[in-house]
């Protein structure tokens, strides 16, 4: 269909799954087990709602904010996912970073260390100077490898890490792992030797994580970069508080988009419960808190920022619009959640980031869950 015809990301979705490869289709759509947190993640919007404030001037919204440091004209980012080129063929992952530069509205990518571009591709992709990228790193069983991703990304200007530790296995995703994954496709860091024996790609990356890493040394990371680290795939308070204690500079709340525990509580659930604790310490201005898995409204977003989210990730939404409509899917999808987060935050009598507030919630349902 003609994207102008598109109206939200569902039809994203939708035309994915009647257009993509079986293995692009079950490697970006399935999550561990029964899939009850994937669905959980979204559902958990669900039971939120707003209370509006009325006869506020919202002629304009400004929706940009700063994420780690730097100005942002969206409070929502690319999140990082791997190998782009099973529904992308041709640009990848490139065609993410021009979907996010080319536009109004600049907005950050996170790129996977299993990109199936280099990083110095898809840097030299972006259009434009104002868009941030970052990369979302794996700790490798191989640590000069982790060394020098490190150190590329810093010298190619990247502006943060995203260090995700939620992956010391893969959980199991079913629909993926019954089908062979073919090493023509195969992740830009992932050694494709190794990557031909393996059942299902979401199996195959993950041998190449390594499961013993702890605290400390992530502790010892952060000393060995100047760029902003940020631990993504946190899933409780006390963890955050733990990251805060290290220094690091921010955490993702994310249980990888359901993929890893099943039974994993919602992101926005584990939001809700953590910011109150964070205000309560004033380690609210120490840390950024982001948060992603089942986003794909504007009223989610605004739900999250309500709760005090500095960004809200999307990872299926961008790949599903990047399979279908290479740049212009990408630049499209986050046109249509900057308009829909427009449009809730002027209902909602809000007419900046800087003004919504838990305040502006009814979260009953959360705790009654
Ligand atoms: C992911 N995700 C992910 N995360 C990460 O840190 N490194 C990675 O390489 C990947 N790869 C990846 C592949 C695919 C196909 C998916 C669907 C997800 C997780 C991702 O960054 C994010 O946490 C979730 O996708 C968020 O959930 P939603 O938005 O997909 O519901």
């Amino acid at each position: 269909p003609d994207l102008d015809s598109l109206m939200n990301l569902y039809d994203f979705e939708y035309i994915a799954s009647q257009i993509l490869s079986n293995q692009a289709w079950a490697y970006y759509s399935s999550a561990s087990d029964d899939e009850f947190t994937y669905r959980e993640n979204h559902a958990a919007y669900h039971r939120i709602f707003f209370k509006p404030r009325v006869l506020v001037n919202v002629k304009d919204v400004d929706i940009s904010t700063e994420m780690l440091g730097f100005k942002v004209s969206v409070p929502f980012y690319v999140s990082a996912t791997a190998l782009m080129k099973l529904g992308n063929p041709a640009e990848g992952e490139k065609d993410i970073a021009r979907g996010c530069g080319q536009g109004k509205h600049k907005c950050p990518q996170m790129i996977s260390t299993f990109a199936s571009c280099s990083l110095k591709e898809i840097v030299e992709a972006a259009p434009s100077k104002e868009q941030l990228q970052w990369l979302q790193l794996y700790v490798s069983t191989d640590r000069s490898a982790t060394e020098s991703l490190l150190r590329e990304a810093e010298d190619l200007g990247l502006k943060a890490i995203f260090l995700t530790v939620d992956t010391p296995v893969s959980g199991r995703r079913e629909k993926d792992m019954k089908l062979k994954f073919s090493s023509s496709n195969a992740a830009h860091n992932a050694e494709p030797a190794k990557a031909r024996s393996s059942r299902g790609a979401s199996q195959t990356l993950a041998s190449f994580i390594d499961p013993t890493l702890t605290w400390e040394e992530v502790a010892e990371l952060k000393t060995k970069t100047n760029l902003p680290v940020v631990i993504k795939g946190v899933q409780c308070v006390e963890d955050v508080l733990k990251a805060a204690e290290i220094g690091v500079d921010g955490v993702v709340i994310s249980n990888h988009g359901g993929r890893q525990l099943d039974f994993s509580r919602a992101p926005l659930e584990v939001l809700e419960e953590t910011m109150p604790v964070l205000r309560r310490n004033n380690l609210d201005d120490k840390l950024e808190v982001f948060l992603d898995g089942g986003v794909r409204r504007g009223t989610d977003i605004l739900k999250a920022l309500c709760l005090g989210a500095k960004g809200v990730g999307l990872g299926r939404p961008f790949l599903y619009a990047n399979s279908c409509y290479g740049k212009e899917g990408v630049e499209k999808a986050i046109d249509m959640l900057a308009e829909e987060l427009q449009c809730s935050m002027k209902l909602l009598g809000a007419k900046s980031i800087k003004e919504l507030g838990p305040e502006l919630l009814d979260t009953t349902g959360v705790k009654n869950r």
